[in-house]
This record gives structure tokens, sequence and C-alpha cells, in this order.
């Protein structure tokens, strides 16, 4: 019998209005639209403007879009899955929040948070529902307000992030398509270099955490650096020997878009062309959970039916991994 596969069927993202430019950061910080664009290859971001408006307002967006696009009714929506480091709130899970904006009653949620490799873990958790046979329509989202943990007078972080969400459906399949295989890895001592300081149960928010500042991103860029390009460069191959693939079998590699170097560095030690290597990054920044969905949703009417697609991320943890996903559509 054939195996029970989980394809992504549709995608929708969601970019909120407001663009930050590089222009707009030379008057906060002192930084130039040179130094962002060679270090880091980024022009612009999207940044989540409006009181009261946060990760689960645009991860809504995105699903209620994704539905629609189908032609779905959310009533058929059997589970879903925000990958966000962003969370609306401590509790509850952002996905409740979502599910109740988008009108699906039908569904159990969950937030699954792995820094910016969360929407390839929270994929790959999707995808065994699915192939369980059990749910037949699983929405994942991944949705980040970075904004919300910025800090705007950093040059070294606020340059790189940005706002967005974008979701993924996943049904089943009993063709040779959807997720294939992955190879995922974490190492928790790597915390040391990206991470939040304060806000969680080690230090809890007070006055003293507030002045010092840290309610924000901590993040030691070079360490970070060394390690995404070697990881999510291991992780790729890994996958694609493990599955007798070679770089000529494969058609697209999504890498995470945290720096365009990164990306480069990700292709070149693939041995892949520039070409086949998709890039959002110089219109939307980091948008951590939504990258890579993003670039599916980007590249959307480029892909075709049974495409080799290798998807790659490194985050804070360290987390990083890499899927192998055969296009279904
Ligand atoms: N504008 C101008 N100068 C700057 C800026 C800026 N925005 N930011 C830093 N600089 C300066 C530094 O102060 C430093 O100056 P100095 O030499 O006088 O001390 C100089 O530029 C070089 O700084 P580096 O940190 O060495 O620059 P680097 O080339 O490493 O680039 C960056 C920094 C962009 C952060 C890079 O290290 C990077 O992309 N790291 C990886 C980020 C990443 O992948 N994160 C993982 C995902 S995030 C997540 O999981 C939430």
């Amino acid at each position: 019998m054939a195996k029970v596969r989980a394809a992504i069927t549709a995608v929708h993202g969601h970019l909120p209005e407001y663009v930050l430019t590089n222009q707009e950061l030379e008057q906060m910080v002192d930084t130039s639209d040179e130094w962002i664009s060679t270090r880091t290859g980024i022009k612009e971001r999207r940044i989540l403007k409006g009181e009261g408006l946060a990760s689960s307002d645009m991860g809504a967006e995105a699903v209620k879009g994704l539905l629609e696009k189908r032609g779905i009714d959310p009533a058929e929506v059997d589970m879903v899955l925000c990958a966000t480091a962003t969370p609306d709130m401590k509790f509850p899970a952002t996905a409740n929040l979502i599910s109740h904006k988008a009108g699906i009653k039908n569904a159990f949620s969950y937030d699954m948070n792995a820094a910016c490799s969360g929407f390839l873990y929270a994929l790959v958790t999707a995808a065994y529902h699915v192939e369980s046979g059990r749910y037949k329509k699983v929405v994942l989202v991944g949705s980040d307000k970075m904004s919300s943990i910025v800090d705007y007078t950093d040059r070294q972080t606020c340059v790189l992030f940005g706002d967005a969400a974008c979701a993924v459906l996943l049904e089943p399949t009993l063709e040779e398509t959807g997720v294939m295989d992955h190879k995922f890895g974490a190492e928790g001592s790597g915390w040391v270099h990206l991470h939040m300081k304060a806000g969680g149960s080690l230090k809890p928010p007070s006055y003293e955490t507030i002045d010092a500042g840290e309610h924000f991103i901590y993040q030691e860029g070079q360490q970070v650096f060394k390690f995404a390009v070697t990881k999510m460069a291991e992780m790729s191959l890994d996958v694609m020997s493990n599955n007798n693939l070679s770089a000529d079998d494969v058609q697209w590699v999504v890498p995470h878009q945290a720096n365009m170097r990164i990306i480069e560095a990700t292709g070149r030690r693939m041995n892949i062309s520039p070409e086949k290597v998709m890039v959002t990054i110089h219109k939307y920044g980091n948008t951590t959970n939504a990258t890579i969905p993003l670039c599916l949703w980007d590249y959307e009417d480029k892909l075709n039916k049974g495409d080799n697609i290798i998807l790659t991320a490194f985050g804070g943890g360290f987390t990083w991994g890499a899927i192998w996903l055969k296009w279904a559509y």
C-alpha cells in the first residue's frame, strides 16, 4: 500500500503595510544603506504598526487568505500549529488566538518555538499528524512580530528583522509528493550567543530588567554567522545524500533568510547555482518563522509539481535542520 504523505497544497502570506527602509534606519541609528546592503543584503522590511496588533493578527490574515484561496470552510480545519518566537502572550498559545480570529472552531491548536528553525520543526510535526491518517486539513502558520523584541537603538540588530506571517495547508496524498525526509539538530549551549535575557521564568519582568534593556534580542552576530553557514549546508547535504539526490536533482533551495552572505555561502557549499536559491531578504529582512513559507509564496508561480525543494534553517537555541520537500501542485 502506498504511504500516506503530507503535501503542502496551498501557501499564503501576510505582510504589514509599513515599509521600514534602510534610509529611515539611517535617521534612527548610526548606520548606512551601504553597510546594511553589503553586510546583510537587506534593503527594507515590514513593520506591524497599530495599537493592539500582534503576531496572531498577522497569522490570522495569512490563514484567512489561505483558506479563501482554496475555498475551504474554516470548519474543515483539523489542527492549527503556529511557529513563533514572539507569541502574543506567554499563554494561551498564539495558535489558539489565530484559530479564533480566523473562525476555526473544530481544530486543536498549539505553538512551537525553535527560534528561526521553528517553521521547519513545526512542518515535520504537522506532517506526522497528517501521515497518521487521522488529520486531513492541517494549517501551519509562521508568524513573528520581531519589532516587539527589537531595540531600535541597537544598530547591530535593528537593521536585521521584520514582521510578517505566512501559512501553509497540509493535506494527505498517496502520490510521491510532500514532506519526504528531514534531518534536524540542536545545541543548547549555543543559547549564550542568541537569546532574550528577561521576561521568562529565569528573570521575570521587573523595573530593573526594563532599565537594563533585557527584553530585546541579544545576539553575538559573528558566532551565530559561523554556525549558521556550517549547519545549513551540512544538514542540506546530509538530507540530499541520504536520499541519493545530486545538486542537479534539486530544483530549489529555500534557506532561512537571516543574511544574504549566509544564503550565498549555503548555496555555494551545496554546489547549487544562485538562480535555484530563493531570496526574499532584500524586501522582508529576517522575519524568523515566516521567512521560509514567504519564499514559497513569493516563488509559487515558478514551482512545478514534483520539484525537489530543500528547505533549511538555523536559529537561536542553537537549532538547525533541513527538509526535502516534493512540491505537490
Ligand atoms: N551599521 C553600521 N555598522 C555596524 C552595524 C550597522 N547596522 N552593525 C554593526 N556594525 C559595526 C560593528 O559595530 C563593527 O564595528 P567595529 O569593527 O568598529 O567594532 C563592524 O560593523 C563589524 O561588525 P560585525 O558584527 O563583525 O559584522 P558582521 O559582518 O558579523 O555582520 C551581522 C553582523 C549582520 C549581525 C552578521 O554577523 C549576521 O548576520 N549574523 C548572523 C545572524 C543570524 O543568522 N541570526 C540567526 C537567526 S536569528 C534568530 O534565531 C532569532
